[in-house]
């Protein structure tokens, strides 16, 4: 049996469409906070239980006769040490025998705040006894492409990224990898640095935008005050805005470039290119 955490996200849908593909629906366990979210999987046979991170004791239960496990981080930021630690605990109660994480791109290092958690996980698996490979996912390119009409709207793409490279990929390609791994025949421990083939810069966003729209975008650099309040004021909350435009000042110096390649190795074949993403959220 194969469980997935976060079920109901976007990455967890797509994991799951991705192992539908290679498994019987009746070895995959959809682990989810409110099970009638997911009734269009139990319909095709998958198995749904819940599984909220908050609710510690009922976790190993949810994870009776599960294999191998993803683990797909928690969106609750601030809060994911803990939960993630329950879940790692529970699966070391319930016999799970392979644990993959989707962490963030050299975690070890990366200077993001959000790798703090990632750091504080991936030690919680050293220490909990069950072998593990770390998915280190980059950023993904929807990251950008869910802006792209405002940005075509206004003509600016805001950002604190300087001419930063950042090398992101497609969601569907973190999927991949990630059904890769848990459907490989030996699950391996191992760090996976996972990124998009091709790097970007804000710039180049801009002028792919400015491309497929025919209408003239401009990448506007911002300080990274400046572009958490620009963010803060298009409704983001100021804990998320903070969280971004940190990230983007970060990215100026190569927080989020990786050219290993490791993605379209593990998935076999290239990653979605970003121009592709950018095109397919312009045309809805
Ligand atoms: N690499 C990147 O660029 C990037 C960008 C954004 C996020 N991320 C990380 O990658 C993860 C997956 O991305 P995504 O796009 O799939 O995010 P998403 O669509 O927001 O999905 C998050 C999932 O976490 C679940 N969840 C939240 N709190 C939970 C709890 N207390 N107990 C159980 N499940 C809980 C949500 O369940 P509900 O449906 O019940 O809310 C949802 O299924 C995110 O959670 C975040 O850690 C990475």
């Amino acid at each position: 049996m194969i469980a997935v955490t976060g079920a109901s996200g976007q990455l967890g849908r797509l994991v799951i469409a991705g192992l539908l593909e290679k498994v019987a629906p009746d070895t995959i366990v959809a682990l989810v906070r409110d099970p009638a979210k997911l009734a269009d999987l139990a319909a095709q046979g998958v198995v749904v239980r819940a599984f909220d991170y908050n609710q510690a004791d009922t976790l190993a239960g949810a994870l009776a006769g599960v294999d191998r496990l993803l683990l797909i981080s928690s969106s609750e930021i601030g809060q994911r040490v803990a939960q993630h630690q329950a879940v790692i605990a529970a699966a070391k109660a319930a016999g799970v025998g392979f644990i993959a994480y989707t962490s963030l791109l050299h975690a070890d290092t990366n200077p993001l705040n959000l790798a703090v958690e990632h750091r504080a996980t991936e030690l919680a698996l050293a220490d909990g006894g069950v072998p593990h490979a770390l998915l280190r996912n980059g950023w993904y390119t929807e990251n950008y492409a869910q802006s792209a009409p405002m940005a075509v709207a206004h003509g600016a793409v805001l950002g604190s990224a300087g001419a930063g490279r950042i090398s992101g990929a497609a969601r569907a390609d973190y999927a991949a990898a990630a059904v890769a791994v848990l459907t490989a025949d030996a699950a391996k421990p191992a760090i996976y640095e996972l990124a998009g083939d091709e790097a970007f810069t804000l710039a180049d966003l801009a002028a792919a935008l400015s491309d497929l729209s025919g209408k003239p975008v401009a990448y506007q650099d911002l300080p990274e005050a400046d572009y958490r309040a620009a963010l803060e004021g298009v409704g983001l909350p100021a804990a998320i805005a903070a969280m971004l435009a940190e990230s983007d000042t970060k990215a100026a110096n190569g927080a989020l470039f990786d050219d290993n390649h490791a993605l379209s190795e593990v998935i076999g074949r290239p990653t979605t290119p970003w121009r592709t993403t950018l095109e397919s959220a312009l045309n809805g």
